[in-house]
Order: C-alpha cells, then sequence, then structure tokens
C-alpha cells in the first residue's frame, strides 16, 4: 500500500481573496504569489519527469504505487494552484517569468531521463524544505486569509508526504551522486533567481518597490528570528552529502498533526493499492 494519500481540498477560491491575503504584509504576499505562479509549470515537468520511468522497471511495488499518488497529489496542486492564479490574474498580476520558464521547461524534456529525475529531485529538495518551514512556523500565516493559510499548509503537507518518491525513483533508476549533487546547484541558482525576480515583478506592478516597510518585511522574513535562511541553510546543505536520503530529515510528526487537526479542510480521495 502506498504511504500516500490523494486529498481533495475544502477550498474556494471563487469568490477570489484580498489583494494583500496575508495579513497584510505587501512582502511576504508577493513572494508567496510569486512561488504559486511557478508551480502549475514546474509541477507538471515533475510530474512528466517521474513518468518518464516506466512504472514496471521499478522494482518495488510499494514505491510503483507512491509514483501513482506522486502525480495524484501533484495534479491537485496544479489544479489548485491554477486556480489561484487565475485570481492573481484578475487582480492584474503578469507571470512575467512565464515565457522563459516554458523555453526551460521544453529543454528539460528533452534531457536524459535521469537528468530531468536529478532536476526534479533538486526541486522537491525544496519544496519539502519550504514545506517544513509553513509546517513547523504556522505563525507565519497568522492573520492570513483562512482558505489561503489551508492551501498552503495541504500543500506543505503533502509535499512532506511524498517528499521521498521522487529521490527513489532517481535511485532505482540508476541515479547516481555527482549528477543529483551538480543539478542541485544549478538548480538552486535558477529558482531563486527566478522567485526573486517574479517577487520583483508582483511588487512593481503595486508600485511597492521602495517602499521601506516592504524592504523590513523582507529582511524579516529571510533573516529574522524565525528567518527562512535560518530554516533552509542546514537541510539546504545536506542534500549534498553522498549518503542524503530526504527521511533522513524525519518530520512526520509535523504532518501528522497538521492532518490530525485540519481533517475537516480536505477529503481523502484514497491510496493506492500496491
Ligand atoms: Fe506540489
Ligand atoms: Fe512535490
Amino acid at each position: 500500500m502506498s504511504t500516500l494519500t490523494v486529498r481533495k481540498l475544502n477550498v474556494d477560491l471563487s469568490k477570489g481573496f484580498e489583494r494583500y491575503w496575508l495579513a497584510g504584509d505587501v512582502y511576504r504576499t508577493a513572494f508567496m504569489n510569486a512561488l504559486s505562479m511557478s508551480f502549475p509549470l514546474g509541477e507538471q515537468m515533475f510530474i512528466d519527469s517521474v513518468r518518464a520511468v516506466p512504472l514496471e522497471t521499478l522494482p518495488d511495488a510499494a514505491l510503483r504505487a507512491e509514483v501513482k499518488d506522486f502525480v495524484g497529489q501533484e495534479a491537485s496542486h496544479r489544479f489548485v494552484h491554477q486556480q489561484y492564479n487565475n485570481q492573481l490574474a484578475r487582480q492584474g498580476y503578469d507571470y512575467t517569468l512565464e515565457p522563459s520558464v516554458k523555453v526551460r521547461v521544453g529543454r528539460i524534456a528533452r534531457l536524459p531521463v535521469l537528468d530531468r529525475l536529478a532536476i526534479t529531485c533538486a526541486l522537491e529538495h525544496y519544496t519539502a524544505m519550504l514545506a517544513d518551514f509553513v509546517l513547523r512556523h504556522p505563525g507565519f500565516f497568522d492573520g492570513a486569509d483562512p482558505q489561503m493559510r489551508t492551501l498552503w499548509s495541504w500543500h506543505a503537507a503533502e509535499e512532506t508526504e511524498h517528499k521521498a518518491v521522487a529521490f527513489d525513483v532517481y535511485q532505482a533508476a540508476g541515479g547516481g551522486y555527482a549528477r543529483r549533487a551538480l543539478w542541485y546547484l544549478h538548480v538552486s541558482v535558477i529558482f531563486w533567481l527566478d522567485t526573486m525576480r517574479q517577487t520583483h515583478y508582483n511588487l512593481a506592478r503595486d508600485g511597492q518597490r521602495f517602499k521601506l516597510a516592504n524592504w523590513a518585511s523582507a529582511a524579516r522574513t529571510w533573516f529574522g528570528r524565525r528567518g527562512l535562511v535560518w530554516n533552509l541553510l542546514k537541510p539546504g546543505l545536506d542534500y549534498l552529502s553522498p549518503r542524503f536520503h530526504p527521511w533522513q530529515h524525519d518530520n512526520r510528526a509535523l504532518l501528522g498533526m497538521w492532518l490530525e487537526r485540519n481533517d475537516d479542510s480536505f477529503r481523502a480521495i484514497g491510496s493506492t493499492p500496491s
């Protein structure tokens, strides 16, 4: 039996949300919106790269079942973030990087399957680290639109739950250390540059780039007592160990706690039997 569950989220974004839905914090809202904008294309790329490995070549029945649920989870994330992004478009925000990301995703699709998987593993490590931050520091969303808080926490829970699937597929397909580490270094630069640039565009759209309050929020978000830098630095470097595996950082307790406390926010669709 797969250890993953595909869930339907009880969130309705059709009526939209406040422009600065994260407690009125302009910088944090722009940053989270930039991440959301990148998800539909990114998560489709994860699905395609994992699917590029024929299921029957994976020796472990449980992993085969998890691949199916990984695809189910990422597909539902895409769907929900697309609704979220449609609202952003209605608010006048433009995913400025979309054309160049599309070109890059097209290039990745033509790479050998192990390279595609190594890129996916690297990005899944970033989503897993950010997910850990969201589950560990729920105060980050204090004062946020309740539906948006639920949406981000649900996504964080499922990213945690499936954080090792692409990695296990990569290893089962014969992927080695050097390829994984080199792609991680490359992806790290692109991922952060893209996220910073799109955050900047989102702020620019509202004429908010040069406001002191937003710079102060950025400083707090990254370097404050619970800043992202302090949460991402060690796990970010851990990935470069030849013996790294995503579950060496066991945060299942955080995941279990969120699922238990929020079971009215979703409906389990089920797990794939192995
Ligand atoms: Fe996802
Ligand atoms: Fe994921």
